[in-house]
């Protein structure tokens, strides 16, 4: 993967600077039981060490994390490119929503009422979770098997012009985290996890973007006017 994270992967970065900067890395941390917030300034073969976790194994799990914005090769074939939304949108937003909504839970709870907390992001962050997880069972269960089924050449219209008018809402929704936040951005002296937050809402921001710019201007014009 090509990250800026890829630097902080070392054995003697911190598992704070990791949860930071690479988006999902919190929520690896917590599954092996690792404190990347009061203990954050530990590094991470040290902390696995005091859980007896095999560090190699949670490197593995970083790794694995995925970066849909990494560089890889956008398929042109239309049932590659099918697969490669799902694989690389549909399934990280499935992955990293969750993690994200944690996080904005507990930032707007521990940090109530100070200044720049993003009061609301989590029930915006619920909201879209949701209508996107509507939005991409109608894709995989009815669109994109019809898509498949036919190739190219074949006009699907209605089906298509609903899926735009579901993308605007999705985009209303990034306009409404841009102001949450003062366009995902830090106030000073933000904690680990308020940075890994945002470092996470800045992924998703570019993904769903990317995910959308896929689907309205390379796949469905394929199958519509
Ligand atoms: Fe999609
Ligand atoms: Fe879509």
């Amino acid at each position: 993967m090509t990250t800026p994270a890829n630097d902080l992967f070392a054995r003697h970065a911190t598992v704070g600077e990791i949860a930071a900067a690479l988006p999902g890395a919190t929520d690896v941390f917590r599954r092996f039981g690792m404190d990347f917030c009061c203990k954050g300034n530990v590094a991470l073969e040290d902390s696995a060490r005091q859980r007896g976790v095999d560090v190699a194994e949670v490197e593995r799990a970083l790794s694995a994390l995925g970066c849909a914005s990494d560089g890889e090769a956008v398929p042109t074939a239309t049932t590659a490119l099918i697969d490669h939304i799902v694989a690389h949108y549909h399934e990280t937003h499935r992955r990293e929503l969750p993690e994200l909504i944690r996080l904005a839970q507990q930032v707007e709870k521990v940090h109530a009422g100070k200044a720049g907390v993003p009061a609301g992001l989590a029930a915006l962050l619920e909201r879209m979770a949701s209508e996107l997880e509507q939005h991409m069972c109608k894709e995989e269960l009815i669109l994109f098997p019809a898509m498949r089924l036919q190739g190219g050449g074949v006009r699907l219209d209605a089906p298509i012009a609903c899926m735009r008018h579901e993308h605007d809402d999705h985009g209303e929704h990034l306009r409404e985290l841009d102001a949450l936040t003062n366009g995902i951005t830090l106030p000073p002296g933000a904690c680990r996890t308020w940075q890994a937050l945002y470092a996470g809402l800045a992924k998703l921001n570019e993904d769903l973007m990317q995910h959308i710019h896929l689907e309205n201007n390379v796949l469905f014009p394929r199958f519509s006017t």
